[in-house]
């Protein structure tokens, strides 16, 4: 069994979108544990209802980082719960290099905005001041420089005349919960490959 876990600091609709997407297809992937930074993030309690381990972790007092030895058992739990592939659902603190080089190649991450566009935080909000007429979502491999890692899929949005903030995060969000389970699906089926900076997707 492939066996998955997901960080997730919010709404926890990525998680909810996995969770639907393994069982409506009965695929053998597993998720072994639900953490979160955030003791009220709804991931938990979406983990809880479906009867996924599920722990907060208290990430000590810095704002975008974990603390060395929060960050520790981070990697500890996850690596006594033998995770395959880490799945970065909204995960608001950014990886140390310690984190990263743990699971090395084996972390994933949704982000809301056809990258390299818009890296960084609110990122529907940064395409809706430039202007652009589509943005989208973009799973991608997490390496040391931030939203930075080889790119595996993207889905591409319009931007409408009217949109708030809201309406296109939510209209990327849609998105989102297709590439982001199908990204886990096809990692879990070994039908990717990464070359450099190129990602190759095998039939
Ligand atoms: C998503 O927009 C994702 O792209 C970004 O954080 C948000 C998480 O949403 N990284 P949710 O908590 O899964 O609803």
């Amino acid at each position: 069994m492939f066996t998955i876990g997901v960080l997730a600091s919010g709404r926890g609709s990525n998680l909810k979108a996995i969770i639907d997407y393994i069982r409506a297809r009965n695929l053998p992937i597993r998720i072994g544990i639900v953490l979160s930074d955030n003791p009220s993030s709804a991931a938990l309690d979406i983990a809880r209802k479906e009867g996924i381990e599920n722990f907060f972790l208290d990430p000590g007092r810095y704002r975008t980082f974990m603390e060395p030895h929060a960050e520790k058992s981070f990697i500890e739990t996850l690596r006594q719960k033998e995770i395959d592939l880490v799945c970065l659902a909204g995960f608001m603190r950014i990886l140390k290099k310690e984190f990263i080089s743990s699971f090395e190649g084996r972390i994933i991450n949704i982000h809301p905005s056809l990258l390299p566009a818009f890296p960084g935080l609110e990122s529907w909000k940064q395409a809706l001041e430039y202007g652009v007429r589509f943005t989208g979502c973009t799973t991608h491999f997490v390496e040391h420089e931030i939203d930075s890692g080889p790119i595996i899929m993207q889905s591409v949005v319009p931007v409408m005349k009217d949109d708030t903030p809201e309406t296109l995060h939510n209209r990327i969000q849609e998105k989102e919960h297709l590439i982001f389970p199908l990204t886990i699906r096809l990692i879990s089926e070994g039908r990717i490959s990464v070359s450099g900076k190129k990602v190759y997707i095998h039939s």
